[in-house]
């Protein structure tokens, strides 16, 4: 099966940059399956039901989270029971919705997906992503060998090290959360595919999506400046992941790196 992987959707830009490029994209590229990063979708920071549909029109099958699934105060966040939404697995149980699902193709094949979030220099409380991610792992692979993981987090030891300790029971591990995409996608000895960042799909002259001339007064002053979502350049940054559906194994990793001529007015 070949998947989509679409790196952080970022505000208004990179939710119109999906509806103008995926459908093309998907069918250029014989996608299977779209997968997206939504937890910036909302502003940049957070996610709501209205946004979920609309992405889903454009061609999102499955929305993951992470740091932010939670950052909109007076959300209803009912929206995150939909099974092809996901937050992080590792989060205390007792939250609303779940880091875990089976999408179900045709020929009775399914794909598992995990997110996880990463603790170094980002949410050091959460339960362990390495440990929380396997016992996931392994209940999935009672049901399908094709498993694909987000791993959000900040630090790249942490996303490289999560890539080696699933090495062979999942078929790729993408990370998000930097908004930089790197250029380190590669398959791993045991077949699964990884990237250490997929990037962003957003406003690509900003610092990480959002304005560079505020983030740089909060910077210097060191204390609250207001950051809103830069209105200059357009990039949608994604991976696409070709599995063997027999054994689960990926056969290539390719990133996508898009600039797209785009009026953010
Ligand atoms: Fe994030």
């Amino acid at each position: 099966m070949r998947l989509l992987f679409i790196g952080d959707i970022f505000g208004t830009a990179g939710r119109r940059i999906c509806a103008d490029r995926l459908p093309a994209l998907l069918s250029e590229r014989r996608i299977d399956v779209c997968i997206a990063n939504g937890e910036n979708a909302a502003g940049g920071r957070g996610l709501t039901g209205n946004l979920v549909k609309k992405l889903r029109k454009y061609g999102v099958q499955i929305v993951t989270g992470g740091n932010h699934s939670f950052s909109i105060p007076d959300n209803a966040f009912q929206f995150m029971e939909q099974p092809m939404v996901l937050r992080p697995h590792n989060y205390p149980p007792g939250n609303i919705g779940k880091g875990v699902t089976l999408f179900p193709l045709p020929d009775r094949r399914q794909l598992g997906v995990v997110n996880l979030q990463g603790r170094t220099f980002l949410h050091e409380s959460l339960d362990c992503p390495f440990r929380t991610g396997l016992e996931a792992v392994e209940v999935l692979r009672r049901q399908t060998s094709c498993i694909l993981v987000d791993f959000h987090a900040e630090a790249t030891s942490e996303k490289a090290a999560l890539a080696r300790f699933l090495d062979g029971k999942v078929s790729a591990v993408i990370g998000t959360h930097t908004h930089v995409q790197t250029a380190d996608e590669r398959i791993l000895e045991g077949g699964t595919a990884f990237i250490t960042d997929a990037g962003m799909t957003g406003p690509e002259d900003s610092v990480i999506g959002m304005r560079h001339d505020q983030v740089i007064r909060r910077f210097l002053l060191q204390t609250y400046v207001p950051l809103e979502p830069s209105k200059k350049g357009a990039m949608l940054n994604a991976v696409v992941i070709d599995i063997d559906d027999a054994t689960g194994h990926s056969r290539s990793i390719e990133r996508i790196f898009e600039r797209i001529l785009f009026s953010h007015e």
